[in-house]
Formats: C-alpha cells, structure tokens, sequence
C-alpha cells in the first residue's frame, strides 16, 4: 500500500478550478516531484493536503488513514509536515525555540502543568532541548541555536524551516520550492540535505520545485500539472521528455 494516496481531489474558488481531478500515489520513503507552470495549482495541493483548504471534491488519506475534511493539527498529528514557498519562521524567536514548536506537537504536559512549572513541564522542556539539538545538529545549525532566525543567511533559514517540519516527526515532508532563491551552490547542497533527509529520517518527500536540475537530480517520480489539472505522470526522464510537458511548461 502507497503511503499517501490522492484520489480525485479538487477545489474551485469561485468559478476557478484551481485543482481539479488530481491523483497522485506516493511511497514510503519516495522522493516524489510536483511541477508545472505559474497557477498551476501547485502549492493549492499542499494546502489540501495540510488541512488549509478543505477539498470540494476527492480524497487522501496517509498509511491507509483517511484525513479529507481533518484540521490541520490533525493532519500534522497525522504524520504530513510541511515548508512553505515564503519562507515562514518565528522570526524573532531563537532558532532552538524555532524547532521546539514542531516538537509541541507531541508534548504531554498540560497547560496547567506548564503554567504553574510542576517538575512534568521541566522534564519535558528539557527532553525538547535535547531533540531540537540534535535535530539543529543534523543541519549543522547547532552552534547558531541562540541566534535569532532573522539572522540567519537565506539558506540556513530554508534548512532550519525543514528542521522544524521535521520536530513534528512526520511520515511525509512536502516542500514547496525549496531551492526559490538559492544560488546554484546552494541549490547542490539542498540537493544532498533533501536526499540525506529521506535516508536519515526514513521519511517521503513530496516537492515542488522549477529547478529541473534539482528535480531531475533527486525525484523518482514525477506528476506534472498544468491548469490544475495533471498533464503527466511517470519516471522523471520519461517525463521531461514528454512533448506535451515541454510544449506547455519546459519549453526549449
Ligand atoms: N485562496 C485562493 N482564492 C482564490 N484563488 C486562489 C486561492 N489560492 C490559489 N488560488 C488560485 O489558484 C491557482 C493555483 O495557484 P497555486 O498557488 O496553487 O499555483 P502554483 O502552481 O503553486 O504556482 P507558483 O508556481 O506560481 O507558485 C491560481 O490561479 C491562484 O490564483
Ligand atoms: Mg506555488
């Protein structure tokens, strides 16, 4: 069984069907691609997917548990983690307080407990430190724990966003254009972390990404959207060669 299963999902705003018809099956631990042009309806699937936009139509469900219609604490309790195209931090928090907001996800202590520092809320703070750590020290961020994510180059603030989806521990990853704005040395060097996430964490990943380098790099797979609706689907060389891709987003 596929880990994540689409089948049929749609919404329209208005009279626009942004996404409409989409199907996708991912696998445990795949690296999957999500491509097309501008409006394609792109990053409208991640927000189905997280719980944003409530589908008009279709399903999804992760490891056989059906999520159309859940919150999206529910889904993100569920096991799908996500970036976003704008890069979104606390970014007046300290990059340890960054990853520790994912790790809330699971804490067990009760507001209550927190509120007054009963000794559960010490131990499960200290617990989260530790974690974020070793998850800061995976990115090699660990030696900028107390810094303030605003000052953070660009690309360490992409790889500590990637942090903090991964504190929520989840069993899918959606990245949505992770290498917008990276530098080509920069955009080799996500290519390694994305893979190394994948491998480490044992996690898939969706992404979406306008770098082909970057795609035809690390995907396995690839659905191309165009017009909200799947224009392709299938191994990545198959794809990038398809006429009907290159005539309606590739190009020359
Ligand atoms: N909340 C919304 N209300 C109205 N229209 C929306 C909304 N969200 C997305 N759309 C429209 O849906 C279409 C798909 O947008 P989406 O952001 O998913 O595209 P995308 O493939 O991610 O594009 P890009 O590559 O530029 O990021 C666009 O026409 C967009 O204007
Ligand atoms: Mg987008």
């Amino acid at each position: 069984m596929a880990l994540l299963e689409v089948k049929n999902l749609g919404i329209s705003f208005g009279g626009l069907r942004a996404v409409d018809d989409f199907n996708i099956s991912v696998e445990h631990r795949q690296l999957y691609g999500l491509i097309g042009p501008n409006g394609a309806g792109k990053t409208t699937v991640f927000n189905l997917l997280t719980g944003v936009y409530k589908p008009t139509r279709g399903t999804f469900s992760l490891d056989g548990v059906v999520l159309t219609g859940k919150s999206p604490i529910e889904i993100s309790r569920a096991g799908i983690a996500r970036t976003f195209q704008n890069i979104r931090l606390f970014k007046n928090m300290t990059v340890l307080d960054n990853v520790k907001t994912g790790l809330h996800n699971h804490q067990k202590y009760t507001a209550i407990e927190g509120i007054f520092r009963l000794p559960r809320y010490f131990k499960e703070e200290a617990g989260m430190d530790e974690q974020a750590m070793d998850l800061l020290h995976v990115f090699g961020l660990d030696e900028k724990a107390d810094h303030l994510a605003c000052n953070l180059p660009y690309g360490e603030q992409r790889k500590l966003e990637i942090a903090r989806a991964l504190a929520t521990d989840p069993k899918l990853l959606l990245l949505d254009e992770p290498a917008a704005g990276m530098n080509p040395n920069e955009t080799a060097e996500l290519m390694e972390t994305i893979r190394f996430v994948r491998d480490r964490f044992g996690i898939a990943i969706l992404l979406i990404e306008h770098d082909m380098r970057l795609v035809a790099g690390i995907c396995e797979q690839l659905t191309v959207l165009n017009f909200g609706t799947e224009l392709a689907h299938g191994e990545v060389d198959e794809v990038l060669k398809d006429p009907k891709v290159i005539t309606a987003y590739l190009g020359e």
